[in-house]
């Protein structure tokens, strides 16, 4: 069993890139956050709203395992807090694991993340200026999680396509 893991901060294209590679691969692709709102029957932001972060994280963690325990080959988008809670930065160089952290600069992440809040539970309420900070303390906070990645790639200023590329690169 091969799982192929990308990780990194809300916004960075965990889900877009995983989509991609798992054509160009062949691989099936599942993300992290779509199973734990089917599995809740909920969306995130009613995870969050009804039940707490830390409610939230319970869930993600098993079902992280889960997925990482299922025979299948799998490429696997996590959600950008999964590394960072319950030890599951511990299991992001298991093995049979290929973990991937797509590395975006504050200034990458704001800019897209400034228009795709609504869905972002920890973020979907603050000011630009509010959020702009919020994203550089975090993503520094979050940055020792993140480096326990097997890989990292840069994606600042990357199409789609070359980032996947680079991904394959290290997959070969
Ligand atoms: C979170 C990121 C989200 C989702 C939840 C919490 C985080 O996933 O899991 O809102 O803690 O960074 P995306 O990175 O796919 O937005």
């Amino acid at each position: 069993m091969k799982k192929i893991i990308l990780l990194g901060y809300m916004g960075c294209g965990k889900s877009t890139i995983a989509q991609k590679l798992s054509k160009a691969t062949n691989i099936p692709y599942l993300d992290l956050d779509k199973c734990i709102e089917e599995k809740a029957n909920l969306t995130i932001n009613e995870i969050f709203e009804l039940h707490g972060e830390i409610y939230f994280r319970k869930l993600e963690h098993e079902i992280f395992l889960e997925l990482l325990q299922s025979s299948d080959d799998t490429v696997i988008g996590l959600g950008g807090g999964t590394p960072c809670y319950a030890n599951n930065h511990e299991f992001l160089k298991g093995e049979g694991v290929i973990s991937v952290y797509l590395k975006a600069s504050i200034d990458t992440l704001y800019n897209r993340l400034i228009h795709n809040k609504s869905k972002r539970p920890l973020i979907a309420n603050m000011e630009e200026q509010e959020m702009r900070e919020f994203i550089a303390k975090h993503l520094f906070d979050r940055s020792f999680y993140y480096n326990h990645a097997l890989h990292k790639v840069v994606v600042d200023n990357k199409t789609v396509e070359k980032t996947v590329s680079d991904i394959l690169e290290i997959l070969a």
